[in-house]
């Protein structure tokens, strides 16, 4: 063969190869072409086999020709595939790409029931008062839900307060004969048995009444019982304290308290108390209060005469209402998602 011809063909080979490396478009079409020049059957391969055909330095010289274009492409094809690569991840990035602007799907906290977040600022204005927190039973019996606040069997009283009994633990004997607290009032002798004035404690808690329901009444709701007991503690204690709680919990809002007379067998005098916020000319009741009763005393084992002090119990869920402005206790209970996430 003659010599020029076959540095043609090496010519012809290399530009071949090169544009074919250059215009691979993607990595498997690459590892094609690879193989189509330069792999083991490949076209290179096919003129190395040319060379022994090849005489004295010439061969010698067309063999340094072919390892030098051999390592060109080899390195051609090594920045191809960078590129390539390169190319292949840009795009899958762009593919699995983040838009920012699509808007995400929001994770909802829990929160706290309006009702006890009310309860818990009740609790933290008492506290500040020096007002200590218990609690007390929701299943209770009749002697200190009723007997022992002065409120006998056939005492009308009674009538004022529907109770759900617990039929399977009635008894004659009042301790034995359970039902669902009416009142949180059921903590005034419990309390009182158990500890030695002076005290000064509140009682939050559910209670229970078996009546119809409409947009301000439960068969299930919410007070706060308060007890002063000490030396000297007077209604004007009561005023004072009552002030001092409905500002701090109407944030300093204008607030008138009001009280009237009103009937609980376990005080004595016994009042309602009103209240009048901001510029309304609304008089609204949120609580029963008075001097306890020396009955009372006498059924906590104190000497009557040697203590006095004040009760009260506030409605819880009415100061819910007032607080954030609802209308209807109701939704308080209703589970309602729509409602509860307001608070
Ligand atoms: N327990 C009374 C009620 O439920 C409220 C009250 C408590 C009144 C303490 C006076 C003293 O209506």
């Amino acid at each position: 063969m003659a010599i020029g011809n076959f540095e043609e063909k090496i010519s012809v080979f290399e530009k071949e190869a090169k544009e074919a490396i250059n215009q691979a478009p993607d990595l498997p079409r690459l590892e094609a072409i690879k193989v189509k020049y330069l792999g083991r059957k490949g076209e290179f391969n096919n003129l190395v086999k040319e060379l022994p055909g090849i005489s004295g330095d010439l061969r010698a010289h067309i063999g340094r020709r072919l390892n030098s274009l051999r390592s060109d492409l080899e390195t051609l094809i090594g920045e191809k595939f960078h590129k390539l690569k390169d190319e292949s991840i840009e795009k899958q990035l762009k593919s699995e790409g983040i838009d920012i602007s699509i808007p995400g799907k929001g994770v909802s906290f829990g929160h706290l029931h309006p009702l006890t977040k009310v309860e818990r600022r009740v609790e933290d204005i008492f506290k500040s008062l020096g007002f200590s927190i218990v609690f007390g039973p929701e299943i209770e019996s009749e002697y200190y839900n009723f007997d022992a606040l002065n409120i006998p069997k056939d005492h009308p009283a009674r009538e004022m307060q529907d109770t759900f009994w617990l039929k399977d633990f009635r008894s004659e004997d009042p301790k034995k004969n359970f039902l669902l607290r009416t009142q949180t009032s059921n903590m005034q002798v419990r309390y009182m048995e158990k500890n030695n004035p002076p005290l000064r404690i509140i009682v939050p808690g559910r209670v229970y009444r078996y009546e119809a329901t409409d947009a301000s009444h439960e068969i299930q709701f919410h007070q706060v019982e308060g007890l002063m007991i000490d030396k000297n503690i007077s209604m004007v204690n009561l005023k004072a304290v009552f002030e001092e709680f409905f500002k701090k919990f109407f944030d300093k809002k204008k607030v008138e308290i009001r009280f009237r007379p009103g009937y609980f067998p376990f005080v004595e005098p016994g009042i309602e108390v009103d209240i009048k916020l901001g510029d309304s000319s609304k008089w609204l009741e949120v609580a029963g209060a008075g001097m306890a009763h020396p009955k009372v005393f006498r059924a906590a084992r104190y000497v009557p005469g040697e203590w006095q002090g004040f009760a009260f119990g506030m409605g819880l869920d009415r100061l819910a209402m007032l607080y954030y402005g609802i209308n209807d206790i109701r939704l308080f209970y209703s589970g309602d998602f729509r409602f509860l996430k307001q608070f």
